[in-house]
Formats: C-alpha cells, sequence, structure tokens
C-alpha cells in the first residue's frame, strides 16, 4: 500500500511510526509532517485542506490510502471531495465524510444526535443572536459554573467556563453578537457543568463494526496540578486506572453501540476514527464532546499499545470487513510527556535549535513542532516532542520519559512534571 498521511503533529509521527511497522506499506508520505515523520517516509510540503494539490499528489505518486489525521480537511469535506472525483472514487480515505464529521465539527448537531440515540450527556440548549435573551433566562436557570461552547470548530478554543453569570453572560454576547470564534460561534450551546475525570476512548469504525482502542488520560493544562491554560495535551497515560472492564462495558453498552448504531440509522457511513471525550460521573460514563479523529497526545500512547499491523486495521474500515480482523493490545503501561515552547499556549518563539535527540535511550521521541533548517532540527510548534515510554507501571514508564525529558535541550523548554501523578 502507498500512504498519504494528512498532518504535522506528534499524533501523525505515531501513525507514521505504527504504520512503518507493516509489512504491507509501499512507500509512506507525510504531508507537511515534521522532522519526526522523516524517519518513516517522504514530507511533501502539501497543505492537507488543500484538496486539488492533494489530489494531484495522489494520482502522480500512484497513493492507494489516504489517511487522515486532524479534523479540519474532514470536516471541510476531503473524503466527499475523493467520492465525487472519477480518479480518486477507489482511493480509501480513513477518516469521515463531511455528515459523520459534524460530530466534531457542530456541537449542536453532535449535543442533538446524542439527545435522540440516548447517549448519555448534559444537558443543554442551542441559541443564535435572534435568541440571545432566552439564553440569558437559560443562564439562570443553571448554577455556575457555565460551560459555553462555540458550535464550529474554533482551533480547541471554543469552550469557554464561566464562573460567575455575570462573565457568562459576557462572554455569550462575544460569542454571538461580537463573533469572538466568528461564523463557528454564530450558535452557542449552553449546557450543565459535570463533575468527574475525564478519560479518551477511541474507536475504528467502518460504520457496520468497530473495534475498542485503549483508553487514555490526557493533561489538559499548561500548569502543574491542572492549573492555568489550556493546551492541546501536555501528556497523556494509557491505560486509565479508573477506566475499569466494569467503567469500558458501560461506556460501550452506553455510548459506543448507540453511536454506531445512531450513525447507521442517520444513513451516515462513517470510516474512521471516533473519539469520545468521557468525564466519569460517580462511576457513569457521560459523552463531553466527539471527535472525528485521533487525540493529541493521546495517540502517542494509544497507537504505542496496539500490537496489531494497523493497516490491516485499515484496510478492514475501507473494505467493511473490520470484523475479520484482530486488534491485539499491549498490556504494558504507555506514557507520553509532552516537551513545549517556552511561552506556549501563548505566544512563543519558533526556530530553537534541539539537541540530545540522538542520546534518548527507553524512549521513543514523537515529532510534534519540529522541522528541519540548514540540517539541523528546530522548535516550530507549541508543543514540541513527546517522549513516550512503556512501563509495567505508570510510575515505571514515567521514569523513563522523565530521564529523557532532560536529555532533549532547546531554549525556552518547559514540561509538567507531574504527568501520570494523579493515577499512581
Ligand atoms: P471540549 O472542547 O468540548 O472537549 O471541552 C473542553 C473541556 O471543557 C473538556 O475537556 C472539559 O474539561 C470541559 N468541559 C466541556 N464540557 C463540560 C461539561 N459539560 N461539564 C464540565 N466540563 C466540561
Ligand atoms: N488531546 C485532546 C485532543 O486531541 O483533542
Amino acid at each position: 500500500m502507498n500512504v498519504l498521511l494528512l498532518g504535522s503533529g506528534g499524533r501523525e509521527h505515531a501513525l507514521a511510526w505504527k504504520m512503518a511497522q507493516s509489512p504491507n506499506l509501499g512507500s509512506l508520505f507525510i504531508a507537511p509532517g515534521n522532522a519526526g515523520t522523516l524517519d518513516y517516509g517522504e514530507n511533501a510540503n502539501l497543505s492537507p485542506t488543500d484538496f486539488p494539490g492533494v489530489k494531484k499528489f495522489v494520482l502522480e505518486n500512484k497513493i492507494t490510502m489516504v489517511v487522515v489525521g486532524p479534523e479540519e480537511p474532514l470536516v471541510k469535506g476531503i473524503h466527499d471531495f475523493f467520492l465525487s472525483d472519477e480518479k480518486l472514487k477507489n482511493t480509501p480515505v480513513i477518516g469521515p465524510k463531511k455528515d459523520g464529521a459534524q460530530l466534531e465539527g457542530s456541537k449542536d448537531f453532535s449535543k442533538q444526535f446524542m439527545m435522540k440515540y440516548y447517549i448519555p450527556t448534559a444537558q443543554y440548549k442551542t441559541f443564535t443572536k435572534e435568541t440571545i435573551s432566552d439564553a440569558f433566562a437559560f443562564l439562570e436557570t443553571l448554577s455556575p459554573p457555565y460551560v459555553l461552547k462555540a458550535d464550529g470548530l474554533a482551533a480547541g478554543k471554543g469552550v469557554v467556563i464561566p464562573n460567575t453569570i455575570e462573565e457568562a453572560r459576557k462572554e455569550l454576547e462575544d460569542m454571538l453578537l461580537n463573533e469572538l470564534f466568528g461564523n463557528a460561534s454564530a450558535k452557542v450551546v449552553i449546557e450543565e457543568f459535570l463533575t468527574g475525570i475525564e478519560v479518551s476512548v477511541f474507536v475504528l469504525t467502518d460504520g457496520k463494526h468497530y473495534k475498542i482502542l485503549p483508553p487514555a488520560k490526557d493533561y489538559k493544562r499548561i500548569g502543574e496540578g491542572d492549573t492555568g491554560l489550556n493546551t492541546g495535551g501536555m501528556g497523556a497515560v494509557s491505560p486509565v486506572p479508573f477506566a475499569d472492564s466494569t467503567f469500558m462495558i458501560k461506556v460501550e453498552e452506553e455510548i459506543i453501540k448507540p453511536t454506531i448504531l445512531g450513525l447507521q440509522m442517520e444513513k451516515i457511513d462513517y470510516k474512521g476514527f471516533i473519539f469520545f471525550g468521557i468525564i466519569n460521573v460517580g462511576g457513569d460514563p457521560f459523552v463531553i464532546e466527539y471527535n472525528c479523529r485521533m487525540g493529541d497526545p493521546e495517540s502517542e500512547v494509544v497507537f504505542p499499545r496496539i500490537k496489531s499491523d494497523i493497516l490491516d486495521l485499515f484496510e478492514g474500515v475501507a473494505t467493511q470487513t473490520l470484523d475479520k480482523k484482530k486488534i491485539d493490545i499491549d498490556t504494558r503501561t504507555a506514557v507520553t510527556v509532552m516537551l513545549v515552547s517556552g511561552g506556549y499556549p501563548g505566544e512563543y518563539e519558533k526556530e530553537k535549535v534541539i539537541t540530545g535527540l540522538e542520546e534518548v535511550e527507553d524512549s521513543i521521541s514523537f515529532h510534534a513542532g519540529t522541522t528541519e533548517k540548514d540540517g539541523q532540527t528546530v522548535t516550530n510548534g507549541g508543543r514540541v516532542i513527546a517522549i513516550t515510554s512503556y512501563g509495567k507501571t505508570i510510575k515505571e514508564a514515567l521514569k523513563n520519559s522523565f530521564k529523557n525529558a532532560e536529555k532533549i535541550n532547546y531554549e525556552g523548554k518547559y514540561y509538567r512534571r507531574d504527568i501520570g501523578k494523579d493515577l499512581i
């Protein structure tokens, strides 16, 4: 199989690493990729949302499968673009079409879907600028904190959780009237605040059958002890002790099965990953959000725990024969610690030279925001490198990641030293 992988983060490096282990892989191209993906294939200077550019590349390089990492090309309809093109329609795309990608692309759609199929989630209502006075009235019926979500994609920033009603009203005005998130906040979902611990659950589905991948816990805040601003994710751990078999059976019965069935009822032929952002409320799982892709940095612990050939699983997705495939999971624990740029998630500088990568032992360095410049590896994003390690326990795995986090250096390096500690 000749694969084109779209994306450039740690998730894509982990996917490239995993696909490269497959005996079925011919050539691998990553668009645009990063300095780490160069170890497994050729980087292509191509934006994942430049569909005509992707088409040209696929035809010129005899690509036989396209794997989509991030949500944006999916929400913009890359899979539909392939299906509607005579020359591309037989090239499988791993990732849902526009209709399925709405699970992530529209919070209002995903909430309606969950309500329709009795999938446990927070109570909510959706408002527009025309109904802002109803929104203010709805806020009065809730108790703080308040959860406001821009309906559309807002680069991971579309959820705000104000503590007071005054802030909530102000925020709502900014979103609905002042287009805080542009068109993405033309509709706003207001929902009940749920209290609990979060876990990311993933499935790979061919639309009919599904495989549950290892669950992972992500650490979203920049500061130790889960303080400060939200980030893309500062580290991850898999498996997650509280997501035990009793909890996961509830997740499968109450959430995964009704989701797959609901997609079929809606005639949404979904081929790809579904990411369930789950919150454990007193032992019961609720869906906080759906994403139409894998998580990052969760991918950096999930793919290392999948023993089976990922391309064989993807082939099962493409041909809707996933039920014929087996998925074997490594019983070891995997952890990842994200090294970020100084200042992230605010402003930060790029092009800092990274040293010490070759000294990493007993861990895998998955590159996130890196690139090659004048023969050197330099920083190219907020999240720079995820250091993944295996262990018999979380503690044992963390020891290696933290040891190697000290060996890799660049100006402004920062990482959380408390990843996984709450689970030990
Ligand atoms: P989302 O972008 O939907 O994942 O939301 C970002 C974060 O906001 C989530 O990871 C949760 O920590 C938090 N969050 C979202 N919705 C709720 C809710 N209904 N109750 C409590 N926390 C929430
Ligand atoms: N780590 C959370 C996400 O990928 O959205």
